[in-house]
């Protein structure tokens, strides 16, 4: 038995950020970062310091209101609900049928209650099971792995998958190494029990390699540690070299492990569908595979790094605009802080 995806949605901020706006932000242009990375513009979430103004959110030590917890308008919470409510709707099946929820984010609104419960609450899925997994831009990958794992032991029939991020408030918009790179957004599947084993998840793999975390990290920002650490490392830190010497080796060599497991070869997949960082990653990654840059989409140009958001939204684009087709072969593979790394193999 595996699982199979039956329904994709995804949601974006209204706000484009595009090179020329962040040229009037940080000393940078749009020739260095298209050169650099193949971003044009994000989508940047309404209350980031981008979209030029700050947003207070009410305090009680009584209680939110739940309408609060429900996400306040593009939230990670709010986006993801909303990538939900279009999942459901492409697969046909009602929120009170969700038997678990996993949400993958490493920029969440509140530390308690976890994200999942507020999309949980804000699409009436009252009889779910939901909770997150951080895992960066691995996140997305892990939760499908984690929702095979649950569905294939027999203990749940079904999940919603999201990965979601508001990265923009976790950006330094001062670093022009990196506020360039990201953006906000959620995507979410909905997946089920395949009985046909042919169809769905064929294969995977994951790793993780703890000991080079330091290369790409943010830390907890709460107002004691920023004093602690005199405002040092509260925004997304990287050594991007590092990074990309990372993705180009670890996540071809994964992608291999994956398909050999089945006994198939880059050149018989149809669409690789990798993590979004960049467009130079995801030319080299196709050069080591030996695969052509038609078998690689990509939308990293209109949205940017959108971490655990990128796959399912762009699995969303594809499938919504009908460039997969029932029968292909995909490859989809993550990587990122952690560092994490993973694939999966997928009839579609
Ligand atoms: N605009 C203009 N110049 C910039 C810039 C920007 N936005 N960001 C950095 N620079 C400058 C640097 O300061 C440096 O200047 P210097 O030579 O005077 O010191 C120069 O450009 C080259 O910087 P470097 O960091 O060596 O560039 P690079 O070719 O390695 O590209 C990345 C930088 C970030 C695009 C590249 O390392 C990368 O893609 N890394 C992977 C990042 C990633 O995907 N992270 C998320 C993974 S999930």
């Amino acid at each position: 038995m595996t699982i199979k995806i039956s329904g994709t949605g995804s949601a974006l901020p209204e706000k484009i950020l595009t090179n020329k706006d962040l040229e009037q932000m940080v000393e940078t242009s749009d020739a260095w970062i298209s050169e650099r990375t193949g971003i044009k513009e994000r989508h940047i979430a309404k209350g980031s310091f981008a979209y030029g103004r700050s947003h207070e959110a009410p305090q009680s030590r009584r209680g939110l209101p739940q309408a609060e917890l429900e996400g306040r308008e593009e939230s990670v919470a709010s986006l993801s609900a909303e990538a939900c409510r279009r999942a459901l709707a492409d697969a046909g099946r009602t929120a009170e049928e969700v038997d678990l929820i996993l949400l993958a984010t490493c920029s969440p609104e509140m530390l308690l209650p976890c994200s999942a419960c507020q999309v949980q609450s804000a699409i009436g899925a009252k009889n779910a099971v939901a909770f997150d997994i951080n895992a960066a831009c691995s996140g997305f990958l892990f939760a499908l792995q984690t929702a095979h794992a649950y569905i294939v032991s027999g203990m749940y029939r079904n999940a919603l998958i999201i990965g979601a991020e508001v990265l923009s408030k976790i950006v330094d918009w001062e670093d022009r190494g990196t506020c360039v790179l990201f953006g906000d957004g959620a995507g979410a599947v909905f997946v089920e029990a395949s009985e046909d084993d042919h169809t769905g998840i064929l294969s995977m793999t994951a790793g993780s390699d703890g000991s080079r975390g330091g290369v790409l990290y943010c830390r907890e920002r709460s107002v004691d540690y920023a004093d602690i650490f005199e405002d040092q490392g509260i925004h997304i830190c990287m050594n991007g070299g590092e990074v990309y010497k990372f993705a180009v080796r670890q996540v071809p060599d994964c992608i291999e492990k994956a398909l050999a497991k089945i006994d198939l070869a880059p050149g018989d997949i149809d669409q690789f569908v990798l993590h979004q960082a960049n467009l130079r990653i995801i030319e080299a990654i196709a050069k080591r595979l030996h695969v052509g840059m038609e078998h690689f989409p990509y939308n990293v140009d209109r949205v940017g790094n959108t971490s655990s958001a990128a796959i399912p939204l762009l699995l969303d684009e594809l499938n919504k605009s009908g460039r997969i087709q029932k029968g292909q072969l995909l490859v989809l593979s993550g990587f990122g802080a952690g560092l994490t790394y993973g694939a999966c193999v997928v009839r579609w």
